[in-house]
């Protein structure tokens, strides 16, 4: 069996347009547009190219969109002080820090600062308890709730199913088990949270009807490891070398794709698969926390 291929590209497309329109119409009915800011320390370009596309991806949905970026030296004072102007704009109805913070600024502390209701990362503890708890109306982070989006959209619903995850970060692992446990629409599976440390880790992955990798490392889950049929989301991306490249690298996931599309009935590619799904959430949050702040909860 050759697997379906699932582009979180078009994916994304789709829904980037779906929230557009959601942006028109609550502009229609309240007079103003949902407001993004994002914040970035230093000048990694990796962070900066990230922080770039969720500006652009906002702007090209009718999201006002503000970047503040800071240099590297800048202390956790400063940046807290930017955190609580934000979070007291009214206009301002997300905040995203990009991450990795410079070593000087406690990462823990700046996140927990930001109010949860514009905590569109879903990173702060009260957004990680309450999705725990499965309070309705949490901002999930973006990543897992792409995965999710993937999976009913593409008519994988996890309903019932087992679902096999490999890496337990704060980011990927840990809210997507959260997500997928939740009673209800996208949720209601049976879920495994595997990792670096699980004994016959590809035993474990081969029960997964559902398998979703985010272990950061490349080409990790290989065809044996697969069960057929299986449908595989790939959440790696991985920097190896390539002389060929123009860029002396090239990405590639956790998953060894060649070889894995030939075992599963589904699977996402890297680049093209969760990625653009992460930064589309990013804005369905956005509206999400704007749409909660009218109703009282922001
Ligand atoms: N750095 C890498 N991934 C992320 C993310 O999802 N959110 C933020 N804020 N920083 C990141």
């Amino acid at each position: 069996m050759t697997a379906e291929v699932i582009s979180g590209t078009e994916l994304a497309r789709t829904i980037r347009e779906e929230i557009r329109g959601q942006v028109s119409e609550f502009e229609a009915a309240h007079g103003s547009v949902p407001g993004l800011a994002t914040v970035l320390v230093g000048e990694d370009p990796a962070s900066q190219a990230y922080v770039g596309m969720k500006n652009r991806a906002a702007q090209e949905a009718g999201i006002h969109s503000r970047q503040i970026t800071f240099p590297a030296e800048t202390s956790e004072a400063e940046l807290l002080g930017c955190v609580e102007g934000l979070n007291a704009d009214p206009g301002i109805h997300g905040i995203l820090v990009q991450l990795p913070l410079p070593e000087q600024v406690r990462e823990e502390v700046v996140l927990e600062a930001v109010a949860p209701h514009k905590d569109v990362d879903g990173f702060h503890p009260v957004n990680v308890g309450r999705l725990q708890a499965g309070v309705p109306g949490v901002l999930p982070p973006c990543t897992p709730k792409g995965i999710v989006e993937i999976l009913l959209r593409s008519g994988h619903d996890p309903e019932g199913k087992h679902a096999v995850i490999i890496g337990r970060s704060n980011i990927v692992g840990r809210p997507m088990a959260s997500l997928l446990l939740q009673k209800g629409r996208g949720g209601n599976a049976t879920v495994t949270v595997a990792h670096s440390r699980t004994r016959d880790l590809a035993e474990v992955a081969r029960q997964g009807e559902i398998l979703i990798v985010a272990i950061g490392r490349p080409h990790f889950v290989t065809a044996s490891m697969v069960r057929p049929g299986a449908v595989v989301v790939d959440v790696g991306v991985n920097r190896v070398d390539d002389p060929n490249s123009e860029r002396g690298y090239r990405l590639v996931g956790d998953v060894a794709f060649d070889e894995v599309r030939e075992v599963a009935g589904a699977i996402t590619p890297v680049p093209g698969g969760v990625g653009p799904m992460t930064i589309a959430m990013l804005l369905s949050n956005t509206l999400q926390a704007a749409k909660a702040s009218l109703e009282g909860h922001g």
